[in-house]
Formats: structure tokens, C-alpha cells, sequence
């Protein structure tokens, strides 16, 4: 018998039948490209989150048709952004996208346009023509921190960019690892208003129900079923994340197709799934912060069933500081790494909890003051001195809010208007809407009011508004 693994996890999904979930995060994208403006959107999420596979999906003709926007009119072209390298300039970039986009576009719109002189003015104009003759663009520029971190690629080529989609309908939609504008390669960059233009999108864990979703839709016309509760221990141990959901069912797969025992198969998909999974949360953790990498540790060793590895660790403590690390959990719960619970915050997988034990004593712990300490003393240092991880909850503003959104929540949650809040802080209005639809976003809300309450709730501002 011969069966095709309908589970698989190198290539990111290009069948629109095997894309599940995030309806969310597509409808947020099309519905800010609906919009007069033609909105950019920025989806930010951990290396093998999903953001390729959501790019080729949002990038699919029937999708974009089911989402209002016609594909003879909205042209959406995936840029693999991986390409760029230390020698790729901006006008050789543009080259490489017009040549790209002149197979899908109307040849008239390219009769007039000097590509032996690319600047801001020719892509302006071609821009232009294309809308007067109701064509649009939209650049799906994945890893797009290849752009922002590259040198040859400075200001002015971000002050063009913004300037094409801000007035010559051109709409772009990035993904990177973390928030554009923590991954540029200069100052200058960082502070010009280019990344206002994005409203930036998340791509975390599958929700238990798109995990579940993700299963079924693959077996659906199977003989083979997985049974309850080894999708139950499936989803524990990987997690409900696409990519690590994905091994973990192509090794179960296999052992049915190959007529394993119960138990054989049980040792086999997961023997498999550790050799699989075990690099890519190597890389987690070299990513992770100092800070991010205690807090990892404290849950990981919480989370450990007392007697095993978790030894001498003081639970109590663990807890405490798990506590006051609020602001670092909500960082990693972003990244992917963790997931709220009700009450609390849990690793992302049981496998992800075994990987960090396992890993902590050949850790290394660098100090500000130069040198490294094994990292299992900077933790007991951390559990035993309170003070030292008072911080954790401070050093980041509340939902990841950037200080100038912070300025303009503080001034919404006082009671000021769009037009009051751009004339205290000079901004255009334009600016300040950017600002706060960020701000939604991050805060996951869609309200003036329900910004407004998180700002009191999180006491940012002193004086509730008037009535
Ligand atoms: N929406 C999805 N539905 C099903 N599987 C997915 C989905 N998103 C990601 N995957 C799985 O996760 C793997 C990694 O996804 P990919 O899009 O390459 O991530 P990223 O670009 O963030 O690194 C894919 O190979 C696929 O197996
Ligand atoms: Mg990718």
C-alpha cells in the first residue's frame, strides 16, 4: 500500500486547500487594502511561524476574490526578499520587480518607462499611470529585514517607498521576524516615519481550534485516523504551532502507513520529532534575550514535574518571579514561544519544556560587567534577589506600545480628539490615525473606548476624561 504523507514541513503551504486558520490576520490584510487609503500591513512572527505560507495564501487569486478585491485589477506579486545580498542595490531590486510585474501587467503600462533611470519620479509616474488605468500593486516582500538591515539600502530609498505607497497607490505587505523597525541598520532610518505606514500584524500559535482544524482537513479523505488521545499527546508535545504540528503528524503518518504497533508508534513519531524539532529551538533560545531566556528557564522548571530535573529549584520562587516578568511573557507569548492561559502563561510545547531543562546546564550567562557565569547561577541569582528582575515589568511599555503611541494613547484616553492630538504633537492626522490603528493592534482592540480603558486599567494616564 502506498500512501502520500499529507503532512509535510520544509516547503511553506502553496495549496490553498491545506492553508488553514488565520482568518483573522487575512481579513485584518485585505480589509486595510479595501480601505481608500490601500493600507499596508506588516506580518511580524518567529522563523517557521506560518508568514510565508500566509503571503502565498494571501497572494492566491481565489482568496483574494472571496476577500473583495479583483485579481484582473489588484495584482499581487510574492518577493522572496531572501535574494538580496551584500551587492543588490535599490534600482537593481526595482529592475528585478518591474520585470517581474510585466508579466502580469497590461504591456501599455510599461511603454513609458525608462528603466535605464529608475528613480522615485519614473516609479512615481508608473505607479500613477497604473491607477489611472485602475491597476494596483501590491509587493508581498517576505523577509523583509533583508531590506531594512542592508546598508546599500538607506533613506532615501525608504522615503521613496513610503512616498509610492502613501500617494501613488502602491500597497506593500512585509513579514519579518520581529517589528520593522527594530531591524534596521541605522538610526536615520529607524526615526523617519517610513514604518508608520504599517499597521503591524502578528502571526503567533495555531488557536487549539485551527490545530485541531489542521488534522482533520489532512484526513479527511484518509483511511488512516489518528486516535483522540494521540492527537491529544500530538498537541501537547509539539504544540499548537503550524510548523512543529506538521513533523510531529508526518512521523505519526508514517508509523500508520508503515503498520507499526501502538507502542512502536509512539516511540517512532516522537524519536522523529525531537531529531526534527531539537535545532529550530536551539535557535529559539540563541534568540532569546537574557532576560527572555530567564523567564523560559523559570517556566520551564515550573512546569517540570517535581523529582525529575527539577530538582532543587524552589517553586515558590519560580512562581514569584514568573509574577513579575509580565511585560517579558507578553514579549514571548508575541514571538510564539509562549501561550496564555487563563490565569497564566505555559511553554509552547511539552517538548519545547523538556528541550530547556535538558539544554540549561551547558548555558552560559553574560554579565554587563563583561564575562559569563554558568546561566543556572544567573538564575538563582535572579529567584534570590527580587530587585534584580523588579525590572523585567518595567523596561518595556505596556503591549509593546512604541513611546510616541504611548503619547498619543495618553492624550486619546485624556479626551482629545484625532485633530487635537496631531496639533499638540505636530503630526498630520493622517500620522496620528497610523499611530492609533497600531495601537488598536497592539492592544488588540477596535475602539476608542477599549483603548482608552486599557490605558486606565494600565494606568497610563492620571485623570480619567471628562464627561
Ligand atoms: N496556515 C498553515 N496551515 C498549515 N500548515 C502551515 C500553515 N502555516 C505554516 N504551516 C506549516 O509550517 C511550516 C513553516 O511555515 P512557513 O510559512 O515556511 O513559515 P515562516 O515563513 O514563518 O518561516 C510550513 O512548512 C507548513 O508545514
Ligand atoms: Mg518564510
Amino acid at each position: 500500500m502506498n500512501h502520500s504523507n499529507p503532512f509535510t514541513y520544509g516547503n511553506p503551504i502553496t495549496d490553498a486547500a491545506r492553508f488553514i486558520g488565520r482568518a483573522r490576520q487575512i481579513e485584518q490584510v485585505f480589509s486595510r487594502l479595501r480601505n481608500v487609503e490601500f493600507e499596508s500591513s506588516s506580518l511580524v512572527g518567529e522563523r517557521r511561524v506560518g508568514k510565508t505560507s500566509l503571503l502565498y495564501h494571501l497572494a492566491d487569486a481565489a482568496v483574494q476574490r472571496a476577500h473583495g478585491l479583483d485579481p484582473a485589477r489588484y495584482h499581487f506579486l510574492y518577493v522572496d526578499l531572501a535574494l538580496v545580498d551584500a551587492t543588490t542595490t535599490p534600482a537593481r531590486l526595482w529592475q528585478y520587480l518591474l520585470g517581474r510585474l510585466e508579466t502580469s501587467l497590461p504591456a501599455r503600462a510599461f511603454e513609458e518607462l525608462d528603466r535605464t533611470a529608475l528613480d522615485n519620479f519614473a516609479l512615481a509616474e508608473f505607479f500613477d499611470r497604473l491607477g489611472a488605468q485602475g491597476q494596483y500593486v501590491v509587493l508581498l516582500l517576505d523577509e523583509f529585514e533583508n531590506v531594512t538591515r542592508n546598508a546599500n539600502f538607506g533613506p532615501d530609498f525608504f522615503y521613496g517607498l513610503r512616498s509610492l505607497a502613501i500617494h501613488h497607490k502602491l500597497a506593500l505587505l512585509t513579514s519579518s521576524r520581529r517589528e520593522l523597525i527594530e531591524l534596521t541598520h541605522s538610526d536615520e532610518i529607524r526615526s523617519s516615519p517610513f514604518f508608520n505606514i504599517f499597521a503591524n500584524i502578528n502571526v503567533r500559535l495555531f488557536s487549539p481550534d485551527e490545530a485541531r482544524a489542521l488534522i482533520a482537513n489532512a484526513l479527511a479523505d484518509d483511511e488512516i485516523a489518528f486516535s483522540a488521545s494521540e492527537t491529544d499527546a500530538l498537541l501537547d508535545y509539539a504544540g499548537a504551532h503550524p510548523y512543529f504540528m506538521q513533523v510531529a503528524c508526518h512521523f505519526l503518518y508514517a508509523a500508520y502507513a508503515q503498520r507499526h504497533s501502538d507502542a512502536a508508534r509512539e516511540m517512532f513519531w516522537r524519536g522523529e520529532f525531537r531529531k526534527q524539532a531539537a535545532p529550530h529551538l536551539a535557535e529559539y533560545w540563541r534568540h532569546s534575550d537574557d532576560k527572555e531566556k530567564i523567564v523560559l528557564a523559570a517556566l520551564a522548571l515550573a512546569e517540570t514535574p517535581r523529582g525529575a530535573a527539577q530538582g532543587e529549584w524552589d517553586l515558590s520562587a519560580l512562581r514569584a518571579l514568573l509574577a513579575r516578568s509580565e511585560r517579558v511573557l507578553a514579549h514571548l507569548d508575541k514571538r510564539g514561544l509562549v501561550r496564555r492561559l487563563q490565569e497564566r502563561y505555559a511553554l509552547f510545547s511539552a517538548f519545547w519544556r523538556e528541550w530547556i531543562v535538558n539544554a540549561l546546564p551547558e548555558q552560559t550567562f553574560e554579565l554587563d560587567t563583561g564575562g559569563t557565569i554558568p546561566f543556572v547561577q544567573a538564575l538563582q541569582t535572579a529567584l534570590a534577589q527580587p530587585e534584580l528582575t523588579e525590572s523585567f515589568a518595567e523596561t518595556e511599555l505596556p503591549a509593546g506600545l512604541s513611546p510616541r503611541e504611548l503619547e498619543v494613547l495618553q492624550l486619546v484616553a485624556s479626551g482629545l480628539s484625532d485633530a487635537q492630538v496631531a496639533r499638540k504633537l505636530v503630526l498630520s492626522p493622517r500620522t496620528v490615525s497610523t499611530h492609533l490603528q497600531s495601537i488598536y493592534n497592539k492592544l488588540g482592540v477596535n475602539s476608542r473606548v477599549a483603548a482608552t480603558r486599557f490605558a486606565l486599567e494600565h494606568r497610563l494616564v492620571k485623570n480619567p476624561p471628562k464627561k
